[in-house]
């Protein structure tokens, strides 16, 4: 399919931060044994992979905004256009030397999301998806999972790390949900988890307490991917209120009942 001058664009930079995350990740294989462990190293890789996102993403279209997660918002000369980047989506897996995390880049236009790539370079898988043009994996086209049963379901979410505020709801709504699943499943990328909805490899995914970064790629790769997604709260946008639910047709309105409490 014909790609978008800027979606080519997303994807070397993503290769590009990709590449060096890669090698960064090797070397936290080794840092674990060590008594230091890795912890100022990645928040050091992290850190670069944003600059070098930055530069690769402003380089190339210097008039759009910025907002990444390890650093500052830039605001754009043209406020209509923006990168939401989260340069390393699952830093606790990479931190562990577990092969599960994700550089997420997503192209906001007046308050839309219009182009996304996802690369999960550890496992050389590229989601990527623009507006209108469906979601991919590579090469192959992604659509939402067909199941249309609860109990025949997988669920993703993110079981928060002890004192996040989100802990007590989370665990209610696992408390509801689980029993009406075939499984709930915490992999420790919000980004991952959605670009595994729109590949129907999970039938869908809620979180409460995330961030812009987190979830914006994975609305449009999950939209393209004929899902939905919402915030949990009706009318609310999720990227402002920080709560997502998505999932295939079939079972969305279903879902989001369960996690409302309703
Ligand atoms: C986190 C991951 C995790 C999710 C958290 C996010 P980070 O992002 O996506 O799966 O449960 O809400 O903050 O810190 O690894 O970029
Ligand atoms: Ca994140
Ligand atoms: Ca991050």
């Amino acid at each position: 399919m014909q790609t978008s001058a800027n979606l080519n664009m997303m994807k070397k930079a993503a290769r590009k931060v990709g590449r060096a995350l890669v090698k960064d990740f090797r070397e936290v294989e080794n840092l674990q044994v060590s008594s230091k462990g890795p912890g100022d190293f990645v928040t050091k890789a992290d850190r670069e992979a944003e600059k070098l996102l930055r530069e690769e993403l402003l380089g190339a279209r210097p008039t759009y905004g910025f907002l990444g997660e390890e650093s500052a918002e830039t605001e754009g000369a043209d406020p209509t256009r923006r990168w939401i980047v989260d340069p390393l989506d699952g830093t606790t897996n990479f931190l562990h030397g577990l092969p599960h995390w994700c550089v997420s880049i997503a192209l906001e236009h007046k308050g839309e999301i219009v182009a996304a790539v996802v690369l999960d370079a550890a496992k050389d898988e590229m989601f990527w998806a623009e507006k209108g043009g469906g979601a991919w994996m590579n090469e192959s086209r992604l659509r939402v999972s067909g199941r249309r049963q609860m109990i025949e379901s997988i669920f993703a979410t993110g079981v928060p790390f002890g004192g996040k505020g989100t802990l007590p709801a989370t665990l209610q709504d696992l408390a509801r949900l689980a029993p009406v699943t075939a499984g709930v499943r915490s992999w420790g990328s919000a980004a991952l988890n959605m670009a595994y909805v729109a590949a129907g490899r999970f039938d869908g995914y809620w979180e409460r307490g995330v961030q812009p970064w987190d979830i914006a790629a994975g609305l449009l790769l999950v939209r393209e991917a004929g899902g939905f997604a919402s915030a949990i709260r009706e009318g609310d946008d999720p990227l402002v209120k920080g709560s997502i639910v998505c999932a295939n047709e079939p079972l969305f309105d279903g879902f989001r009942k369960v996690i409302r409490g309703e």
